[in-house]
């Protein structure tokens, strides 16, 4: 009996350790400008990724899916699960959120590929569907370093600055929307150049 309560009481304070370290973490990785950890909502934009993804790109076999500042990659777990998809794959900084992270693939199947590095220290695998809710600052920085050249990338909520997305659609929560740029072929269309377009006429 007292063995039982030592490993209770052991069991409770590991998991209130890591809770206060993961929170610790998500108000430093605010403060440096990065973004607070916060979860997409896969019950209401799983279902839509999984619909827009399968429209640019009927077949996933040839693309990697990378789900950037992933978290605890729920969006690559749901996307695996429900596309079938291969070859999935989850990067975060976070040292205490990648731990849990890569804990969870320990229990949930289909397991993703998950990777503890700074997206900026990464090489982002092509042809590959980047999925990212992550800041304004991150994904315009990204796209700035020619990190997201050639792939279909998939941003929620933050936008890549000066660049039009090649579809937006709109959420009913305050997540608000779903930005597509398609990368693939092109570097995209700088907003400036749009604006410039829209003045002569042109679409
Ligand atoms: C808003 S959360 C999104 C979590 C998950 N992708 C989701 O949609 O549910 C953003 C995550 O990006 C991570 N992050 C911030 N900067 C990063 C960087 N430079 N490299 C990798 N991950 C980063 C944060 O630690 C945080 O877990």
């Amino acid at each position: 009996m007292l063995y039982l309560s030592f490993f209770l009481n052991l069991l409770v304070l590991i998991g209130a350790s890591i809770y206060v370290a993961y929170l610790m973490e998500t108000i430093a990785n605010s403060r440096r400008n990065r973004i607070l950890y916060h979860s997409s909502n896969v019950r209401e934009q799983g279902a839509i990724l999984a619909e827009t993804i399968k429209r640019y790109v009927p077949d996933t076999e040839k693309y990697v899916l990378v789900e950037i500042g992933a978290g605890l990659a729920r969006v690559a777990q749901h996307l695996k699960a429900n596309l079938g998809w291969k070859d999935v794959e989850a990067v975060e900084i976070g040292p205490v959120i990648a731990f849990i992270g890569k804990l969870r693939f320990l229990f949930i199947k289909p397991a993703v590929r998950y990777v503890r590095r700074d997206v900026f220290s990464y090489d982002l695998p092509t042809p590959a569907v980047v999925y990212a809710y992550v800041s304004e600052e991150i994904l315009t920085n990204l796209h700035k370093e020619g990190r997201l050249d050639g792939r279909l990338v998939i941003a929620l909520t933050f936008r890549i600055r000066d660049l039009v997305p090649t579809e937006e659609i709109p959420l009913k929560s305050w997540q608000n929307r779903i930005l597509v740029y398609d990368l693939r072929s092109a570097k995209g269309v700088p907003a400036s150049e749009k604006k410039a377009n829209a003045g002569n006429g042109e679409n």
